[in-house]
């Protein structure tokens, strides 16, 4: 029932996408996505792969065995200890010698503290550190992929895989490996120490393993589902959590909490059952391994007192056996929780290095075109797109000389977005080309073509910072005094003055402490404070008051001088004035032209100016 609309893609999908090429770059790439309930995972390949990220703490590694085998070997000192102690001194009443032994077991003690305090340290250092680099590296990663990437994979998902799942890897690390050295170490020094000190008690004792595996047998299968089903329901409400916290005011809006707080109650349930089905096991299993090791003592005492009786061994040798058998059950329970805690490092790690392996799509050539400065000239020649299947523009071509402004009109959905979006190479063509100073896109530089131009989106994005830091974005170069003075051209200085703390108001996430005018002018200052050659503008006159409309309209006439510019706008007021306006319907050029001449040809242009009249937004929904 989990499974439902949970198809996957193959596995290595997403890996084996090899060269970032154009025909590539249409393809929709799946999401990475392994918050499904997952089958074991046992691949040589894949630590072979974790492992390489230990490579560097390789000697502190080694260094926290050695102490692990070390406590280990203290930890079985300690019993044979007392075996002396009670058939060299007590049973024959030296008391001399019963001090030094006391002494001699207290130190133990002491350096098995020591060890252990020194190799829990340690350990934490490598897996903190291992988990410090992983993140580093997925977060630069995540950076430089393709946006098509971003489209298919909800945020909710992408943070697990930066938090939770890099942090089972860190349990890996610390709790696993390392472990289970010194658990493996423990149970064959103990088996070895119980053998050579009284084979016949020791095979008497060991009468009751069979059951302990069979135990842990089950345990571990149980809660390896059991852990899955947590996993996928933590994602799931991770992805929930995330996406209506974001959107929190269409909730409310719309009056959709019930509905949601029910969805979320039932994601909230699953995630909780499939805990509760864990816990339900540990509440088994524990308690069993605790009845078969009192099993095992009371064969121990019944055995080992028949046995004294006899003269096979002696008293000191059944107190060691008896505590040696509480010490016995521990590691081999606990092997069976750290079996799980690498199946889910290994399974985590799976979905991080499946997202390591996603290659960017978009990225510069090897032997990238680059230029210190611009004409600002752009062609589309024939240029055809699809995000996904549905071609969205359909064999495009025009030419902006550079200098020229040029304005796009066109309904919602006309694919004008896309034309920017295609410019600054977020995305690649299907069929024809895109040439920025009659050179294709796809040879340049990106980093050098993106510097060149500027684009200010239909919804600006703020970071949380000052509107200082916004504007300037880190080009730390970028002097203040430059950024007043275009605040100032764009009529955006006076009311960032107002601002408390004026440049260095602070700024809340996505800018929420501003209002949507406010927002676009300060993308606006920091589109044009870099000089940019090229400007692209995504109707920033979209909802704002008339007061600001004109602000931003006179702010727009400074933008424009001294750069190629193309402007969509909604209001056809905007664009009146510019050397060329292209029209486009349902993916297609259709009209260009001066305002004059698109008037006179009573096309489509004609029709949209006609009806801005009547109501500026009808235009929106309009026109056939
Ligand atoms: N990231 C995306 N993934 C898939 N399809 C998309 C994506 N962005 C846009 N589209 C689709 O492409 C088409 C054109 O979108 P585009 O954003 O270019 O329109 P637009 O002309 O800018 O519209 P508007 O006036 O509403 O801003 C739409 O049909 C839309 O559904
Ligand atoms: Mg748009």
């Amino acid at each position: 029932m989990m499974r439902k609309n949970e198809k996957q893609p193959s596995q290595h999908q997403e890996a084996s996408g090899g060269r970032p090429t154009d025909q590539r770059a249409g393809r929709p790439s799946q999401p990475v996505d392994s918050d499904r309930l997952q089958e074991p995972v046992y691949d040589r390949r894949l630590l072979r792969r974790l492992l390489r990220y230990g490579r560097p703490y390789a000697l502190h590694i080694a260094l926290a065995i050695g102490l692990i085998i070390l406590a280990a070997f203290l930890d079985i000192l300690g019993p044979y200890l007392t075996k002396i102690a009670v058939d060299r001194y007590i049973v024959p009443g030296n008391y001399e010698g019963l001090s030094v032994l006391v002494a001699l077991y207290v130190g133990v003690l002491v350096a098995s503290f020591s060890v252990r305090y020194i190799q829990v340290l340690l350990t934490q250092f490598i897996g903190q550190n291992i988990i410090y680099d992983l993140r580093q590296q997925i977060f630069n990663h995540l950076q430089r992929l393709h946006q098509q990437f971003f489209d298919r994979n909800p945020v909710g998902r992408l943070m697990t895989r930066v938090t939770s799942d890099v942090e089972s890897l860190n349990q890996m690390f610390t709790q696993g490996i390392v472990m289970i050295f010194g658990d493996i170490f423990l149970i064959l020094g103990i088996v070895g120490m119980m053998l050579s000190i009284s084979t016949h008690l020791a095979l008497w004792t060991f009468a009751v393993l069979p059951l302990l595996f069979f135990a842990s047998f089950l345990f571990r299968k149980k809660v390896r589902a059991a852990y899955s089903q947590i996993r996928y329901w933590l994602a799931r409400i991770n992805a929930f959590l995330q996406e209506r916290i974001s959107g929190m005011s269409i909730v409310q809006l719309f009056n959709r909490e019930a509905k949601d707080f029910q969805k979320f109650r039932d994601i909230n349930w699953q995630h909780t059952r499939a805990y509760i089905k864990t816990i339900f096991y540990y509440a088994l299993f524990y308690p069993a391994v605790e009845l078969i090791s009192a099993t095992a003592l009371a064969i121990i005492i019944f055995r080992g007192g028949w046995l004294i009786q006899t003269g096979g061994v002696t008293l000191g040798i059944v107190i060691a056996f008896i505590q040696y058998a509480r010490m016995f059950f521990r590691p081999i329970s606990d092997l069976s929780e750290k079996y799980n805690i690498l199946q889910s490092a290994f399974a985590s790690s799976e979905r991080i290095f499946k997202l390591l392996d996603v290659q960017p799509a978009i990225v510069s050539p090897p032997d990238a075109f680059r230029k210190e400065s611009l004409e600002g000239r752009i062609e589309f020649d024939n240029v055809s797109f699809a995000y996904q299947e549905e071609l969205v523009l359909r064999e495009v071509s025009f030419r902006i000389e550079p200098g020229m402004r040029v304005g796009v009109v066109g309904h919602t959905g006309a694919g004008k977005t896309t034309l920017i979006r295609l410019i600054g190479r977020f995305y690649d063509v299907q069929s024809g080309s895109v040439r920025v100073d009659g050179v294709d896109v796809r040879r340049w530089d990106l980093a050098n073509l993106r510097r060149h131009m500027a684009i200010v989106l239909q919804d600006p994005f703020l970071f949380s910072g000052t509107v200082l830091e916004n504007i300037r974005l880190g080009r730390r170069e970028i002097p203040e005094e430059r950024v007043k003075a275009v605040a100032r051209l764009l009529n955006a200085h006076r009311f960032i003055e107002q601002l408390p703390g004026g440049y260095h108001f602070r700024i809340q996430e996505r800018g929420t402490n501003l209002s949507m005018g406010q927002r676009q002018l300060i993308s606006l200052v920091r589109a044009l404070v870099g000089e940019p050659r090229i400007l692209l503008l995504d109707e920033a006159t979209a909802n704002i008051d008339s007061e600001s409309e004109a602000l931003i309209q006179d702010a727009l006439k400074q933008a424009l001088k001294n750069r190629t510019a193309l402007v969509i706008a909604h209001r056809l007021s905007t664009i009146q004035h510019m050397d060329q306006i292209l029209v486009f319907h349902k993916g297609r050029l259709r009209e260009a032209g001066t305002h004059q001449q698109l008037l006179k040809q009573r096309g489509i242009y004609f029709r949209l100016y006609q009806l801005q009249f009547q109501s500026p937004v009808a235009m929106k929904q309009s026109v056939s």
